[in-house]
């Protein structure tokens, strides 16, 4: 039987977070084996909010350097830049013709995005999840391994791709989201009620992949907690120690109740110690391999030169067969 397919990716936009790592990347290091898997990097869809040029080109890099040094196989996964298969572009247009405005008003990171950048809400910020559609079915894609926050945009895709299933046949795969409990939605160091995100403005909020071991320590011993002092699982009143939790939890593979028993009687302080122990031990040989790889733009060229033709024979093929479906000439 052929294996599965898996696509995902992550925007070039700001530094990678430790949610990204623990929310994605960690999850599609541990299913390469099992799944036929397309990781890209976002770029196009970068491009809703403004970025300077030349960062927008060393984050595509930097990230392509994160998926390799956090365990991804160029060899056995394709790994490729968005914008470097020009499928996603011209599936995405197709697909904006069958998705509606109410639909796309209703998604709640176009609300969040338009309230941040209200100088700037642009019409791409607003299709954005029909490009997201695109990225998904163009490569039939069975599996799709997200944080929480993007399930909504999931779920608009398998409506798109309901919709023109209906109306030429069976076109698409149905994607299924995959969101790993532990940790499905890793929230904010010093607001545990948000998620924790690339573009906060407290940087203590948010640890960064590229923090230096010394500052990680700090920011988990400034993490927010609560006055009980007693390290027990409790989302809804007790936030801030709940997230550390889920943090150690998807870092050492511990329960809940593991987790609690191992701090009976210990304080705050010194669980906040062990949490960033375990962080920092978990990143610092990608770190380490991070730099390495980023010192050698030639082989970051070579991985997506030979994703982007990977990718390109079955977004093509896919392309293909819509476009014959809908009347367009091939
Ligand atoms: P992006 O770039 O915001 O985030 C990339 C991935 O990281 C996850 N994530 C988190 N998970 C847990 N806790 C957090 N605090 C946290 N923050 C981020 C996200 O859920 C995501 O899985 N639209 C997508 C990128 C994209 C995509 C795709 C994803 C474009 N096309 C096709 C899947 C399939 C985005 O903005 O993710």
């Amino acid at each position: 039987m052929s294996k599965k397919i898996i696509l995902s990716g992550i925007q070039a936009t700001g530094k990678l977070t430790l949610g990204n790592y623990l929310g994605a990347i960690d999850n599609w290091v541990k299913m390469q084996e099992e799944y036929n898997c397309y990781y890209m990097i976002a770029n196009l869809h970068s491009l809703t909010v403004r970025n300077d040029p030349e960062t927008l080109k060393n984050n595509t890099l930097k990230i392509l350097a994160i998926y390799i040094a956090a365990g991804l196989d160029p060899e056995k996964n394709t790994i490729f830049i968005q914008s470097q298969v020009k499928e996603h572009a011209e599936l995405g247009w197709i697909l904006d013709c069958y998705t509606y405005m109410g639909e796309l008003s209703r998604m709640t990171q176009f609300k969040d995005k338009a309230a941040k950048h209200a100088d700037n809400i642009n019409a791409g910020l607003f299709t954005y999840p029909a490009l997201m559609a695109a990225d998904i079915l163009l490569y039939q894609a069975n599996l799709v391994p997200v944080g929480e926050d993007q399930m909504q945009h999931l779920e608009i895709t398998r409506d798109i791709a309901e919709r023109f299933n209906k109306l030429y046949g069976e076109t698409f795969v149905m994607p299924e989201g995959y969101v790993r409990k532990s940790s499905a939605r890793i929230m904010g160091l010093q607001d545990p009620n948000q998620k924790m995100s690339k573009s906060a403005t407290n940087l203590n909020d948010v640890i960064f992949l590229e923090d230096e071991p010394d500052v990680i320590l700090k920011k988990f011993k400034k993490a927010v907690t609560d006055s009980e002092n007693e390290v027990r699982f409790n989302p809804e009143t007790k936030p801030g120690v709940s997230n550390l939790m889920q943090i150690y939890s998807s870092i050492t593979s511990k329960t809940m109740q593991e987790i609690e028993k191992e701090f009976e009687g210990h304080g705050y302080g010194d669980f906040k110690t062990k949490v960033a122990e375990a962080v920092i031990e978990k990143l610092e040989p990608i770190q380490k391999k991070y730099k390495e790889i980023l010192d050698n733009p030639k082989y970051l060229e070579e991985i997506y030169t030979k994703g982007a033709e990977s990718a390109r024979k079955l977004a093509s093929e896919t392309l293909n067969m819509v476009k014959q479906k809908i009347g367009i000439i091939v």
